[in-house]
């Protein structure tokens, strides 16, 4: 029996053993991890560049016959790491496995409230999944025409507010000054800024911590520091809103970060040398990347990302990035909602690797 049908089946009969709200469920897809080698790929926001050879180092010694024992429940070595680097106590900082990971602690220990929580309309595609996962009835605000956020339209009961700065998938980031004001305004839910990418060029929001206990900031290593591979993301903010989350990860799993992941997590923070340096060289290619895009007929959103959300002229979205898988680039492309159609979302590689996206748009808008 073919593969397809046999799912079907399986499904059928299993079905009556999910829980209700499985049925219900809409997970998140994540961007393809291609299994063929020969591909380049731009389309799930990851750095073209390795680790930091310390990082890997770290990872080697860590290989040994200590891996029989449990990691540190409260990964202590790597708060304490994460504080150091941003002025904070180790009290101010929670880590966990991928910051999506620790989104979902937050959407269950802090967002989850009779009010609805606020989301940009076009943003992490994540939140709303969260919101079903944890039934958390929530609101979405369109961004304006030029694709930003506008604050005053959060002037509004929530039951907290959530974003990505910059915002993904659109990159454009939000100026510090902007989330202050909606701070002084906000003083009863929780506001969390998604920091995954905005070490390649967008303002923390890091500094803002000690003055507003609500605010909570995540970031992760996925992006800026090469370990997509490794799952560490973490939060920073009061030691309240970290209590939350550590009583949420304590019910659900005690060892979220284990013996390799800080190892190396701790390494990839402590080298901030190769980190500035990976950082630089990924937002120089991508102004130059935008620039050419600009001479072929592209807009370009501006970006304080590592990727950015371009659209051209005459070519649909879908099209372009149909055409530049069958030439080997994949890049992504959204089919909802109807905005953003039109833009296909890249990723910043390496200068070959934007080499070859340009050879083969210069192709396929020839055609
Ligand atoms: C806006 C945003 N937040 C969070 C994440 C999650 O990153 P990770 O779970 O790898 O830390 C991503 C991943 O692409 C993202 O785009």
């Amino acid at each position: 029996m073919p593969d397809q049908q046999n799912i079907g089946l399986r499904s059928k009969r299993m079905s009556q053993f999910w829980s209700d709200i499985v049925h219900d469920l809409t997970p998140y897809v994540p961007g393809e991890q291609p299994k063929v080698q020969d591909l380049i790929k731009l389309n799930t926001n990851e750095n073209p560049y390795g680790p930091s050879p310390k990082v890997l180092e770290a990872l080697k010694a860590e290989v040994a016959d200590s891996l029989r024992l449990y990691p540190d429940p409260s990964s202590d070595r790597l708060r304490n790491a994460t504080a150091n680097y941003y002025g904070l106590n180790a009290s101010q900082v929670f880590v966990g496995n991928g910051s999506d990971e620790v989104l979902a602690h937050i959407f269950q220990g802090l967002l989850n409230h009779s009010r609805p929580l606020l989301f940009p309309d076009i943003t992490y595609s994540f939140y709303p999944v969260y919101c079903g996962l944890y039934g958390i009835e929530h609101d979405t605000i369109p961004l304006d025409r030029h694709f930003e956020i506008n604050i005053h339209n959060y002037d509004r009961p929530n039951g907290g507010i959530i974003f990505p700065n910059p915002n993904a998938p659109t990159g454009i980031p939000l100026e510090l000054t902007r989330i202050e004001a909606l701070l002084q305004k906000n003083r009863h839910s929780v506001v969390v800024i998604d920091e995954a990418y905005v070490d390649f060029g967008t303002e923390s929001a890091v500094k803002l911590i000690n003055a507003y206990p609500n605010l909570l900031v995540t970031q992760t290593l996925s992006k800026a520091r090469s370990l997509a591979g490794l799952r560490v993301g973490f939060a920073m903010g009061h030691p309240d809103l970290i209590e939350a989350l550590t009583r949420v990860k304590d019910s659900f799993n005690s060892y979220p970060i284990d013996r390799l992941a800080e190892a190396g997590a701790i390494a990839a923070i402590e080298d901030v040398d190769y980190f500035d340096g990976t950082c630089q060289k990924v937002i120089a290619t991508r102004e130059s990347l935008v620039k050419r895009l600009e001479g072929m007929a592209f807009v370009v959103l501006p970006s304080g990302g590592n990727f950015i959300f371009a659209k051209h002229a005459t070519v649909d979205g879908k099209k372009l990035s149909e055409k530049l898988r069958e030439k080997k680039v994949i890049v992504r492309h959204f089919k909802k909602p109807e905005r953003i159609t039109p833009f296909i979302r890249i990723t910043i590689g390496t200068e070959p690797q934007m080499e070859q996206l340009v050879s083969a748009l210069t192709l396929i808008l020839s055609q």
